[in-house]
């Protein structure tokens, strides 16, 4: 079976790469998807520099691939070939709005989508906290992948 990750990973966190990793544990196949989030700005990085992080990041799973798409999810499942869409959960605040995307993709386009539940070590981890320390000159050890690390501070800080 194959499962889409959806999400804008601008950029991949730990958050993100816990759940990539136990999907890759459980699907055959699993294609992580950047896409446009319509209610955020265009985003601090280009898409093509988002997937090498991403690639990178996640070299160590044979049966993950990264791609970007454009378009309304249900559309993207069908492109992809994907069997199932996948989102983490990292608490009650994301429930709710991800119940709603899940249903309504459901509705839309026969979608079902499978929910991990976000390691206890990253919940307290966003792409957008990530930005916000890296632009400020913080360290991101322990919230982006190490390999990539240094691409990403050096990113933000320029
Ligand atoms: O990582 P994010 O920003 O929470 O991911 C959100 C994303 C990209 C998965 C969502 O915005 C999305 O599915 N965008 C594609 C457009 C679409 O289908 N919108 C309707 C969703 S119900």
């Amino acid at each position: 079976m194959t499962a889409l990750y959806p999400g804008s990973f601008d950029p991949v966190t730990l958050g993100h790469l816990d759940v990539i990793a136990r999907a890759a544990h459980v699907f055959d196949r699993v294609i992580v998807g950047v896409l446009h989030n319509p209610n955020k700005a265009s985003g601090a990085f280009p898409v093509d520099t988002r997937l090498r992080l991403l690639g990178d990041a996640a070299a160590a799973y044979p049966n993950v691939a990264v791609a970007a798409y454009a378009g309304l999810l249900t559309e993207v499942v069908q492109e992809a070939r994907a069997d199932v869409v996948i989102r983490g959960l990292r608490g009650a605040s994301d429930v709710e709005d991800e119940l709603a995307m899940a249903r309504l993709n459901r509705q839309l386009g026969r979608v079902e989508t499978f929910f991990i539940a976000a390691s206890p070590e990253v919940t307290h981890i966003s792409a957008t906290r990530v930005r916000e320390i890296g632009r400020l000159g913080g360290s991101l050890r322990g919230l982006v992948p190490e390999t990539i690390r240094a691409r990403v501070e050096a990113a933000l800080l320029s």
